[in-house]
């Protein structure tokens, strides 16, 4: 090339290169390493190679592009505009050709043939690098005098079009191949799966024609929830979306559970693995059906879990999961074929499991970590998913960390006297006066707040049946605000003075958020439930804080359906997460999930995501002496011994009963004060 070349830029990557007048713009895209689909190999019928020209003058870039500077529409774009839609302003950059100076747009969303779109939930713009391609190729008649089989000479034209040298087939494929291309009149689309830059390339699917779309799945099994994704590998759209409940519930509620079921149980593991993978039959059912797609057209799978989701959807017995040291049967990503697990899809269709970053920390931190991408920040990040076992990370791009609390299940409501899950019926979010002490609660299911018109009927028709997570939080915070607990979280019997919703329970007291039918109280044993689970976490996170040698966060995501409801000020003000400038607290929705997709539409991520997870540090918490040090100061709403000033900016917390300074002094003399700790 010479300086003279025209300069082509190309968005929204930013890279740039200069090329010989006359050459294709997909060529360039390629030389530059700037992903565009194609199908068809360049013969214009495929339509993926669809780009755009941004005219103007980019001072920043020193280039004028204009769609003078590109080929006229030729005869090529011009059938394939006639038979197909080719959006105005798109061009086929197969065919278009660079005359000058150039900014590229490409699309990340190229729809083709008008198949029924949504929205991400997440709008997240994923750039495609499949570990699946489709590739279009014409191949050459049998000849007597030329001895090659119909398969060799399959292969001989994928190596001419597509440079793919040392090819493989896979063996379900050789029985058909003969009879695939005489359908195909020659022409025939192979799909090529390639994963690891290591591996050869491999033919797992073959189709009669130009077959223009494939499909892949990313699925989080969560241990209550299983929510699916089906994409297109073509166009990187969701095409559909299901979720269901995780109906090994019936087995066990928690994880730990589900574990003593198979060791008490000889068909345990058995029931637990199929009951999965029916449920993950029934969701492809449903998102094919919603995206009218064929469960054969689906290619490519990627799956995630935390290590017992993980071990029993593979058929692994988890049981070592059970107890220390917690070992995983094999820590490293998964590569496999769906028919081996009970999936039946094409006969092709490949699967890929996400490392697991330990023994409690699984598949889906590590996808919530690709997600949110801690390891590629200068900002110090902690990322929580609040389950019955929190799996936490925290680090930046210089080092990542990451371990596991054992929160147990009272941030689901279990183990709290008038806890419930989040359903209609569930108070979802709670105020209390600090002088009247009277409650403000809202329902999920019911508009108005407890003090506004119309909510009475709303409650008499819906009903008011318990506490959800978000709430058990915000009432254990709210009755902390109002003096109604201590920072000790002792229910001040003096309050009933004052209030009679502070009802004496034997030697303790309650609180009286809601009376009705039921009666919704929150006793003095669901207040202590809430401060082990949040001491729990909060000492791992303190954990991971010392192994980075580090007294603040900068940034917290708090992952998973729980992370998404709660409050982030009153997760603060219950101490369950440490300090931090609220603004860089945020829900980060089902960050495992996202990463799924992100490995199901660019296998770079699943290098990315096996590198970090070979760097991450793992803490056991168990083994950790301070682990319990960090717990018992964790118990004191917020804490004991760490302060929280930027909580403190925006909200009035009650005096501590005993000082920073003494505490510290305590801490380092080695002395802890114990006081109402029995109660
Ligand atoms: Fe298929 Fe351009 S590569 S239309």
């Amino acid at each position: 090339m010479t300086k003279t070349d025209p300069l082509v830029l190309f968005m929204p990557s930013g890279k740039r290169g200069r090329f010989a007048v006359g050459t294709s713009v997909l060529d360039a895209a390629r030389t530059l390493g700037v992903y565009v689909e194609s199908v068809c190999g360049g013969r214009a019928t495929c339509g993926r190679c669809q780009v755009s020209v941004q005219e103007g003058h980019f001072a920043k870039h020193q280039i004028t592009s204009s769609n003078d500077h590109i080929s006229p529409i030729g005869a090529k774009e011009q059938r394939y505009a006639s038979v197909r839609d080719l959006p105005d302003g798109r061009r086929l950059s197969c065919s278009a050709q660079i005359l000058g100076d150039l900014v590229i747009d490409v699309p990340q969303d190229t729809v083709v043939n008008a198949q029924v779109v949504r929205k991400d939930s997440d709008g997240r713009v994923i750039e495609r690098d499949c570990a699946v391609h489709m590739c279009y190729v014409e191949v050459e008649e049998p000849d007597m005098h030329k001895p090659l089989g119909d398969l060799d000479r399959l292969v001989a034209a994928l190596a001419a079009d597509w440079k793919l040298e040392n090819l493989d087939v896979d063996f379900h494929l050789i029985p058909q191949v003969q009879k695939i291309l005489r359908q195909g009149e020659w022409k025939v689309t192979a799909a090529i799966h390639r994963d690891e830059a290591t591996d050869r390339p491999r033919i797992i699917a073959l189709y009669p024609g130009l077959k223009n779309e494939a499909y892949g799945i990313a699925c989080d099994i969560g241990s209550t929830t299983i929510a699916m994704h089906l994409s297109s590998l073509l166009s990187g759209r969701t095409v559909a979306s299901a979720g269901t409940s995780n109906p090994q519930i019936r087995f066990g509620e928690d994880l730990m559970s589900r574990v003593s079921y198979v060791m008490m149980n000889p068909d345990g593991r058995e029931g637990m693995t199929l009951a999965v993978r029916e449920a993950l039959n029934g969701l492809i059912d449903r998102v094919c059906a919603e995206g009218n797609v064929s469960r054969t057209d689906i290619l490519d799978t990627v799956f995630v879990g935390n290590p017992i989701m993980h071990h029993l959807f593979l058929g692994i017995d988890p049981t070592e999961l059970g107890g220390a040291p917690f070992a995983l049967a094999v820590s490293g990503a998964i590569h496999l074929k769906s028919a081996e697990i009970g999936l039946p899809l094409n006969a092709g269709t490949r699967v890929y499991m996400l490392p697991c970053i330990a023994g409690h920390v699984g598949a889906d931190a590590a996808a919530a970590t690709l997600t949110e991408g801690p390891h590629r920040q200068d900002d110090m990040m902690l990322l929580v998913d609040i389950g019955t076992n929190a799996e936490i990370v925290l680090g930046n791009r210089t080092r990542t960390v990451a371990a596991s609390s054992p929160t147990g299940p009272a941030f689901e409501g279990a183990e709290i006297s008038s806890g419930q899950r989040a359903a209609p019926g569930a108070i979802e979010r709670v105020r209390i006066d600090p002088l009247t002490l009277e409650p403000r609660v809202r329902v999920i299911g019911i508009e108005p707040w407890s003090d506004e018109p119309g909510f009475a009927e709303a409650a008499a028709e819906v009903g008011v049946t318990g506490i959800c997570g978000s709430a058990i939080i915000e009432v254990v915070a709210e009755m902390y605000l109002a003096g109604i607990i201590s920072e000790d979280g002792v229910v001040d019997g003096a309050m009933a003075e004052r209030s009679p919703r502070i009802e004496q329970k034997g030697r303790t007291f309650s609180y009286l958020l809601f009376d009705g039918e039921p009666r919704i109280t929150v006793t003095q044993t669901d207040v202590r439930a809430i401060q082990l689970a949040k001491a729990a976490l909060y000492a791992g996170i303190k954990l991971l804080m010392d192994k980075q040698g580090i007294d603040h966060v900068d940034r917290i995501g708090l992952a998973g359906a729980f992370g998404t409801f709660i409050d982030p000020k009153y997760a603060m003000i219950l101490g369950l997460i440490p300090d931090c400038d609220l603004e860089h607290v945020k829900a980060v929705g089902n960050a495992a999930g996202t990463g799924a997709r992100m490995c199901l539409l660019n296998r770079g991520y699943r290098r990315e995501i096996e590198e970090t997870v070979s760097r991450i540090e793992k803490i056991e918490t168990a083994l950790e002496p301070k682990f319990q040090e960090h717990f018992v100061y964790a118990m004191a709403l917020p804490n004991k011994v760490d302060a929280f000033p930027n909580l403190a900016r925006i909200v009035t917390l009650p005096e501590r009963t005993l000082s920073l300074e003494d505490a510290s002094a305590d801490n380092g003399g080695g002395r802890r004060r114990r006081r109402n700790r029995d109660t």
